[in-house]
């Protein structure tokens, strides 16, 4: 099954409560929430706060992508906010067994993402352990940027790897993901498709609405 997850990075926050119904009312299943730290990506974005607030409003569920440098420190608040899935970054941990466990001790499903740069086979060991792959397809940190084209066959050498493990791992992509390049990362094996500024610019639910189409099998044909 393929999952919109719209990142609330792109969206009008002083419109969050009502951007949030358009793109639930349009048929995403996830709401990406990115939380960066000023230290593992030079950004500063949403803190506990916000996400508790969000709670308190919205049943979506809560796709938390933490660009923090050792999110063990912050897994349990996120998870006492209402993060669903916590998704921490190879590159950010000193002990990624440990804090995928601590996630999973939490009652939350575990992500485990990884930067451009980063070769996919580093994540081969952390399969099994793991509820979703995210596969970052820009360097993390900002919004708008262009999808890099080698994260193709990097989409297509995870769900490889997943496909002969026998294992049920979703993999997510996040990064310049558009209407026009949506059909190539789920050609490729992605099934769970972040989207910011495709989704908060224009006609918030048109856009939902174009690329669940897509989503479901009913879209262009990926791009070559
Ligand atoms: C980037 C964030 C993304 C970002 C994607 O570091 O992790 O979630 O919001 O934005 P777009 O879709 O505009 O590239
Ligand atoms: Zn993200």
């Amino acid at each position: 099954m393929n999952i919109l997850s719209p990142s609330i990075l792109a969206a009008d926050c002083a419109r969050l409560g009502e951007q949030i119904d358009l793109v639930q009312q349009a048929g995403a299943e996830y709401l990406h929430i990115d939380i960066m730290d000023g230290m593992f990506v030079p950004s500063i974005s949403f803190g506990m706060c916000v996400v508790s607030s969000l709670r308190k409003y919205t049943d979506i569920i809560f796709d938390v992508h933490l660009m923090v440098e050792e999110p063990t420190r912050y897994a349990a608040d996120f998870a006492r906010c209402g993060a669903d899935i916590i998704t921490v970054h190879l590159e950010a941990c000193s002990n990624v067994e440990e804090t995928l466990e601590w996630i999973h001790s939490l009652g939350r499903k575990a992500g485990l993402s990884i930067k451009p740069a980063t070769p996919i086979r580093c994540v081969e060991k952390y399969l099994d352990q793991i509820d979703m792959l995210l596969v970052m397809t820009v360097e993390p940190g900002f919004g708008g940027q262009r999808y890099l084209p080698a994260s193709t066959a990097r989409i297509r050498e995870a769900r490889r790897m997943i496909e002969e493990k026998g294992l049920n791992v979703d993999i997510e992509v996040d990064g310049g993901i558009t209407k026009k390049n949506v059909a190539t990362v789920l050609e490729a094996g992605a099934n769970v498709i972040v989207a910011g500024s495709a989704i908060f610019s224009g006609d918030i639910s048109q856009n939902v609405r174009d690329m669940m189409e897509i989503l479901n099998g009913g879209g262009k044909k990926a791009e070559p």
